[in-house]
């Protein structure tokens, strides 16, 4: 069901006779916007009739001519400059959506040079409850990870934890210092990461004080520079736009200076009035290097620290393992750091003899050509970095299954680190490997600003998918009692329903956004009916399993049947050929690694089929063929949106 691939395996042979690259001529063929251009469209004869110095209409009619398209296109037209429109054949369009609908599974044709990917995604550092931040790694990265093995490319999904890394200096720090035994046996988890943000306040505050030299001396520099710029301006002539320019920036710049003081004033009062921190803060002022020290001491074996941290992280894996259960994500492998732990000397030394490293501060760092900073993969005091550990991981990886591509799921804000990461690779190890940060914006608040509680910290995602299905479940509820015959569903039902519909709204929220950008979280916009929503495609998908229980259809049996699908009306006929470019969204999501192609289709999907149910009769079709017809062509609609949801780790319910 490749209506694309086969357009351009036509086009192909002939394309070659004007130009060696091909490919993006083939690339010009796309479906057409609006249907007066036919279905799809070929616009390669304008770049051609440029590189050519000829007329692009006679390009465009020579191709047209030599390609053969008889089986497939009913209309071959050149229009306007040169574009080519194609519209294909309904008896083709009609034999494919049959194939389509006859079959036991929605499924495309497998690619054809299958690569091995590795997908880095969701990767939490274990060490605290999993918050907003990790949702789209996890999702994204699932999904991409379901789009290309139902491509047919060979993924192994590898949840990278951050487990082994300063955190967890901090959690045996606060353990040491500050565990309450009981409630650590009672919830463990709970206990721990009260200890984790504990630490981290503490760590915050010392911080602030001893910044506070620093903000002081800015403001005064930054005076100076406002007082001079000040002369400047009295001195200059009044048209010179220059020094006033330069005072303007130079008042900005101490405004900046004093709003940092303000922050570390605000933080050193707050902590010193806080009933807990207050009292204790004072005798901590070492914690910053005593953390580092706790967890240099886990990394070198000490008895005592290892045994916590083989204590604490079953139970931190068990807690994020609950997160991924409710989400249906799961992994091939979940090494983690400290999987890695006793491979990092030997990078190191590996880097040192291949020559790629220089001492700097006694650090070991290998500097890149087009980096100012060089990316440290040895600190002076022996400790090895996240970097070296994605060193070592790169190098593992490549040992283990030879990858094709290794995905990295991560936030934007590790935008360098990937680009130092991958640059180092390419210097380090010839391979072929193409890596790749999928990078991703922010989840924002109704405000417009990163999305954050009351108090300041990140919102936990046990807490917000709790949310989603309560407010699913009111969802379900008002519809269900609204219904004109009376509600229909059990009380179980509905909450079987809530949860499907809860966890997919907030999961196609995510995905439905262009992956680069920022994203304003908003339960009312995620939950409704209407619109590029989760809940509007299992609604549509609900609705045709109520044509089937209304009409009392047995839907497997007449697909076994000898009934078929047929295209008679412009709304049968465009649903169909929306149904067959499934495969061409899946082609895009693979293209740039976004999902929202697929959510775009779907969103496409389910409007046309809306528009075909008003302007069909299903169950009072003129005849019994027609009825047939259209129960095949609704059934074939459902199982592509169930297909698509999956895709996308979404769950579709038989009612709603
Ligand atoms: N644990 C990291 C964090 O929470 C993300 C890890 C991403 N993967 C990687 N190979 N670096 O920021």
């Amino acid at each position: 069901m490749k209506i694309l691939t086969e357009l351009r395996a036509r086009f192909r042979e002939v394309l070659e006779n004007y130009d060696s690259d091909v490919e993006p001529l083939l690339d010009m063929i796309r479906p057409s916007q609006d249907a007066r251009f036919g279905d799809y469209q070929a616009n390669m004869a304008m770049p051609l009739g440029k590189k050519l110095s000829r007329q692009p209409r006679e390009i465009a009619s020579e191709i047209v001519s030599a390609v053969n398209m008889d089986d497939i296109c009913s209309q071959v037209e050149v229009a306007g400059p040169g574009f080519v429109n194609l519209t294909i054949n309904d008896q083709w369009l009609t034999d494919q959506v049959n194939d389509l609908s006859n079959s036991n599974e929605i499924q495309i044709d497998s690619v054809v040079q299958p690569k091995t990917f590795v997908i880095d995604y969701s990767s939490p550092n274990v060490a605290k409850p999993m918050h907003v931040g990790h949702i789209r790694s996890t999702v994204i990265g699932d999904s991409l990870s379901r789009v290309l093995s139902f491509a047919g490319h060979n993924v192994i999904r590898d949840n990278h934890l951050g487990d082994w890394g300063t955190q967890f200096g901090m959690i045996i720090y606060g353990y040491k210092h500050f565990a309450d035994e009981d409630a650590f046996k009672e919830k463990p988890v709970k206990e721990l990461s009260r200890l984790y943000r504990l630490v981290n306040q503490i760590i915050g505050y010392w911080n602030a004080k001893s910044g506070l030299d620093g903000a002081q001396a800015t403001i005064e520099q930054r005076a100076a520079a406002v007082e001079q710029a000040r002369d400047a301006v009295g001195a200059a002539d009044p048209d010179d736009k220059k020094s006033a320019k330069n005072l303007k920036r130079a008042e900005t710049q101490i405004s900046y200076a004093t709003a940092w003081l303000h922050s570390l004033t605000e933080t050193i009062e707050s902590t010193e009035g806080d009933a807990t921190l207050g009292p204790i803060v004072g005798s901590h002022e070492q914690i910053g290097t005593a953390v580092l020290t706790e967890t240099a001491k886990l990394h070198n074996g000490d008895e005592e620290n290892v045994a916590l941290w083989e204590e604490f992280l079953p139970h931190c894996r068990a807690d994020i393992q609950k997160i991924y259960d409710r989400l249906d994500i799961r992994f091939d492998v979940e090494y983690g750091e400290s999987f890695y732990h006793d491979r990092l000397g030997p990078v190191v030394s590996d880097l040192e003899a291949k020559g790629l490293t220089r001492e700097s501060d006694g650090a070991v760092c290998v500097f890149l050509d087009e980096f100012e900073t060089p990316m440290i993969v040895r600190k002076r005091d022996g400790a090895f970095l996240y970097a070296t550990t994605d060193l070592a991981t790169i190098q593992y990886r490549q040992e283990t299954w030879s990858p094709d591509a290794m995905l990295y799921v991560v936030d934007h804000r590790q935008g360098e680190h990937f680009q130092k990461l991958f640059a180092a690779a390419a210097i380090w190890q010839a391979s072929e490997t193409e890596l790749q940060h999928i990078s991703f914006g922010t989840v924002l608040g109704e405000d417009g600003r990163p999305f954050k509680t009351r108090s300041g910290d990140a919102v936990g995602l046990e807490g917000l998918l709790d949310e989603a299905v309560a407010r699913a479940l009111d969802v379900v509820t008002t519809n269900d009692e609204s219904k004109p015959n009376g509600a229909e569903l059990t009380n179980e039902q509905r909450a079987h329903i809530a949860d499907c519909i809860g966890h997919g709204a907030i999961k196609y929220a995510d995905l439905s956004h262009n992956r680069t950008s920022d994203y304003v979280f908003s339960y009312e916009k995620m939950m409704a009916l209407e619109g590029n929503t989760a809940a509007y495609m299992q609604y549509s998908y609900a609705r045709i399993q109520s044509i089937f229980r209304r009409g009392e259809i047995d839907i497997d049996g007449l697909r076994a049947s000898f009934s078929s699908i047929a295209l008679e009306q412009p709304a049968e006929r465009s649903l169909a050929l929306t149904i067959l470019q499934l495969s061409e969204a899946i082609d895009q999501v693979i293209e740039d690694y976004r999902p929202n192609h697929l959510t775009n289709y779907l969103f496409d999907l389910a409007k046309r089929f809306s528009s075909f149910f008003e302007q069909c009769h299903v169950l009072r079709a003129e005849s019994e063929t027609i009825m047939q017809s259209r129960l095949l062509l609704c059934d074939v609609t459902a199982r592509v949106i169930r297909t698509g949801l999956d895709l996308l780790g979404i769950r579709v319910v038989d009612k709603m």
